[in-house]
């Protein structure tokens, strides 16, 4: 039996009998979105490189959560996630990695990696996950960008050119899809997650208290973002509330692009 599409007189912002999958769903802002849609009644599939991560994360979130083992940049791994689903109402393409360095400061095997993930990565799920996706009521994808995909960051050639390609993939299947199923895309700021205590770690080993302050400053606003505030700005963008938006690029970034 389909599942029961939330209707305008239920409690907001829930996803009760909908499934959802969240790609590097085991960290950061992936693992706050799992916790936060399965408070929202979602099942939610974790799918993660990480299957030991995602596995525990699964287990804490409860709501008939399971863990998918994932490679994001791989066909083969992809197609084995997805062909064993039967039903998908929502993915969040999550999973990404980030490189510092300016064009002269990019390897070109540093480049392809960075695009894999980013680029292919996001490709690969969305063309696996279409069919289901159709198939539900209320099929709606939500793309992790970044603010780097909407304004120049210093030294961040390839991220920045990988999170564009996010945000106008997000505007491209806007165009073909519309009526069919809701694309957006979420352009975060610099959110506190292990991503960054990762970029601290490999390029400010012995400054990370100054270099924090300077992420901090970043952020018109005076800090970072945390990463269950991506996660319910997912929430809502995936909700029946957010019937009529579609193809939007949010910032949630403290003012970063406002300046
Ligand atoms: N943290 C930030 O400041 C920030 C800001 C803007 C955008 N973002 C974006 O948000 C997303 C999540 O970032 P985060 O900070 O939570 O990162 P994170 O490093 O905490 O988590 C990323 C997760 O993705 C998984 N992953 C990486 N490569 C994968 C692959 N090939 N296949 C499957 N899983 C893979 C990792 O195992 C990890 O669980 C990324 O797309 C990132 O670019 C992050």
């Amino acid at each position: 039996m389909s599942a029961k599409v939330p209707s305008a007189c239920d409690a907001p912002f829930r996803l009760d009998g909908l499934t959802a999958l969240v790609t590097g769903g085991a960290s950061g802002i992936g693992e706050q979105t799992a916790r936060v849609f399965a408070a929202a009644g979602a099942r939610v599939l974790v799918a993660d490189r990480n299957e030991r991560a995602a596995q525990e994360l699964s287990a804490a979130v409860g709501g008939g959560a399971c863990a998918v083992k994932i490679d994001v940049t791989d066909p083969a791994s992809v197609q084995a996630a997805f062909s064993a689903l039967d039903k998908l109402d929502i993915l969040v393409n999550n999973a990404g990695v980030g490189h510092v360095g300016s064009l002269e400061e990019c390897a070109f095997d540093e480049w392809r990696e960075l695009m894999r993930v980013n680029v292919d990565g996001v490709f690969l799920t969305t063309q696996a996950a279409l069919p289901l996706l159709l198939r539900s009521a209320c099929g709606s994808i939500v793309n992790i960008g970044s603010v780097a995909g909407l304004v120049g960051v210093k030294r961040r050639f390839a991220y920045c050119a990988s999170k564009g390609a996010v945000v106008m993939m997000t505007r491209s299947l806007a165009a073909d899809y519309a009526g069919r199923l809701r694309v957006n895309c979420i352009c975060p700021g610099t959110v506190d997650t292990p991503f960054v205590e990762a970029y601290l770690e490999k390029y400010h080993k012995h400054e990370k208290a100054e270099m924090r302050e300077q992420l901090n400053a970043r952020q018109p606003v005076g800090r970072l973002g945390r990463p269950e505030e991506i996660a319910h700005m997912a929430l809502y963008l995936c909700s029946r509330e957010a019937e009529f938006v579609h193809g939007s690029v949010q910032t949630i970034d403290g003012g970063w692009t406002a300046l």
